[in-house]
C-alpha cells in the first residue's frame, strides 16, 4: 500500500502533485512518500513484534541519507555490505549495535572499520574471510561477533540474477561445510565469536514456500549448533520479500511474519530481517518528462528524459514498472516504447506497453522505483544523476541535488607532462 494515487485527474504523492514537483526541481527526479515508508516500515516490523526481533533495513536498496534517516527514527538497524555503506548508515545516526555486515567479498579495511565501529556482526561467507577477520580483530585486540551465511540450497523462485540461495550461486558456505566450520572457529579463531545463523535466499520472492524451506533448514542447524556448545542468539532471515511491480500478489508481511513465527517456536533466537525491496520499491517512483514522441507504422516511441542510467531494472532484468501520465486523460491507446536518450537499444523503460496516446512535455511517473533505482543509477552518457525529493504530506523538501557537469568530471585529472611527473616523483 502506497500514497501516488490520481486526485481530480493529477497523480499525486501524498498531498502534492508530481507535476509541481516536475515544474519545481525539474525532471528526471526520484519522489518518495514518506508516509509509505513509515508505513511500510511498521508493517514489516508488527508482524514480528510477537517475538524478539531486529528489522536491519538493506541499504543497498536505496541509500540515500534521509531515506535511512527515516528508517533509523523508528529504531531500524542496518544490513550493509560495504564500507560506504557502513559510512552513510552511521552518518545518517544508525545505532552501530543493529548493523549487520553481509556481503562476499569484504576488504580488509572495510573489515577494520566495522570492527572499529562496534557494529552487531558479520555473515561470514567463507573460511578464508573469517581468517581475515580473526586477525584484523586480533590485531585491535577486539572480538568479532559472526554469523556464517548458509547457502540451504532452496529455490527463491525468482529472477535468476537475484537469487541467492542455490548450490550454483556465489553465496554463502553450505550446511554440513558450516557446521564444520563452526566447530572450526570455535577450536581455533580467538577473535571472533559464533553467535548466529545467516541465510538470504534471494530477492522480489513473491511465495511463501521458498522462506519456509530455508527456514526448516536453518532452524535444524541452529539446533545442531545449539547441541554442539555453539551460543546461537540470533538467526538473520536476509531480506527477499516481494513487491507488486504489474500483477504479482506476494505474501503481505503479517503473513510472512505468521509462517516465520510458526517456524522458529522455541528457538531461544533474536529474528533478524534484511528487507530492503518491501520497504523501499513502492514508496518512490521516477518521475520524467516526454521529451519526443516517434510514430511510425511499425512502432511507436516515447522517449522521455530519464534513461536506463537513471533505472537500470527494466534493461537489467526485463522487469516491469508501471507507468502514469501526471495527467489523466481520454486519449486514444497506442502500444508503444517508453526508452531513454542513451545511445544503447537496451535502454528503455517499458516495451510494447499499452499507454494513452501523449504528447512532449508531459510528465510521467516510472512506479516502484524506490528500490534498486537511484541506488543504481550511474553517470552512463555522461549523463547527471537525477535528483531525489522526499514529499511529507503536503510539502516536499529535496534530499539529493541533481548533479551538475561539474560533479561529472569531479576527481579526474587531465595527465601530468611526462617531464613534470618525472620531478614530482623524485621529491
Ligand atoms: N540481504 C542481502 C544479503 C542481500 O543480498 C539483499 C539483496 C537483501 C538483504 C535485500 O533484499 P530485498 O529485501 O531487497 O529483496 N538489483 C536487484 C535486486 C538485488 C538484490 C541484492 N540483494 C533488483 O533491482 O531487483
Amino acid at each position: 500500500m502506497h500514497f501516488f494515487a490520481y486526485k481530480n485527474k493529477r497523480f499525486y504523492a501524498e498531498g502534492v502533485s508530481i507535476e509541481k514537483i516536475a515544474k519545481e526541481v525539474g525532471t528526471p527526479v526520484y519522489v518518495y512518500s514518506k508516509k509509505t515508508l513509515l508505513r511500510h516500515y511498521k508493517a514489516f516490523s508488527s508482524a514480528f513484534s510477537a517475538v524478539p526481533h531486529l528489522v536491519c533495513y538493506s541499504v543497498k536498496a536505496n541509500s540515500n541519507l534521509a531515506i535511512l534517516k527515516t528508517f533509523a527514527g523508528q529504531g531500524s538497524g542496518f544490513d550493509i555490505v560495504s564500507g560506504g555503506e557502513l559510512f552513510r548508515a552511521l552518518k545518517a545516526g544508525a545505532d552501530a549495535r543493529k548493523i549487520v555486515y553481509s556481503g562476499v567479498g569484504k576488504r580488509s579495511d572495510e573489515i577494520e572499520y566495522a570492527i572499529k565501529s562496534n557494529i552487531l556482526m558479520f555473515n561470514v561467507e567463507s573460511m578464508e574471510e573469517m581468517a581475515v577477520i580473526d586477525a584484523i580483530a586480533g590485531r585491535l585486540k577486539k572480538k568479532a561477533a559472526i554469523a556464517i551465511r548458509v547457502n540451504p540450497d532452496v529455490d527463491p523462485k525468482t529472477h535468476p540474477y537475484i537469487s541467492t540461495g542455490l548450490k550454483k550461486n556465489k553465496f554463502g558456505i553450505e550446511t554440513e561445510a558450516a557446521i564444520r566450520g563452526y566447530v572450526y572457529a570455535k577450536n581455533n579463531f580467538k577473535n571472533v565469536m559464533p553467535i548466529g545463523v545467516d541465510c538470504h535466499i534471494g530477492s522480489q520472492i513473491t511465495e511463501i514456500s521458498p522462506f519456509v524451506a530455508a527456514l526448516k533448514k536453518t532452524r535444524e542447524l541452529v539446533l545442531t549448533l545449539k547441541g554442539l556448545g555453539i551460543d546461537v542468539r540470533y538467526l538473520d532471515m536476509g531480506g527477499g520479500l516481494g513487491i507488486t511491480y504489474d500483477k504479482e500478489i506476494p505474501p503481505h508481511p503479517t503473513r510472512y511474519g505468521e509462517a516465520v513465527i510458526e517456524g522458529t517456536k522455541r528457538l531461544g533466537v533474536t529474528l533478524i530481517f534484511e528487507p530492503g525491496r518491501v520497504m523501499v520499491g513502492n514508496a518512490g517512483a521516477l518521475v520524467t518528462s516526454v521529451l519526443y514522441t516517434k510514430k511510425s507504422g511499425a512502432k511507436n516511441f516515447i522517449v522521455v528524459d530519464a534513461g536506463m542510467n537513471d533505472l537500470a531494472r527494466p534493461s537489467l532484468y526485463g522487469s516491469y514498472h508501471a507507468i502514469k501520465p501526471a495527467r489523466e486523460n481520454n486519449a486514444e491507446e497506442i502500444t508503444a516504447d517508453v526508452v531513454g536518450p542513451i545511445c544503447e537499444s537496451g535502454d528503455f523503460l517499458a516495451k510494447d506497453r499499452l499507454v494513452k496516446d501523449i504528447e512532449a512535455g508531459e510528465v510521467l511517473a516510472v512506479m516502484s522505483a524506490g528500490a534498486y533505482g537511484f541506488s543504481m543509477s550511474s553517470n552512463y552518457n555522461s549523463r547527471p544523476r537525477a535528483a531525489e525529493v522526499m514529499v511529507d504530506g503536503a510539502g516536499f523538501y529535496t534530499i539529493r541535488k541533481r548533479e551538475t557537469f561539474k560533479d561529472l568530471i569531479n576527481g579526474e585529472v587531465v595527465a601530468v607532462p611526462t617531464k613534470k611527473r618525472a620531478k614530482t616523483v623524485k621529491r
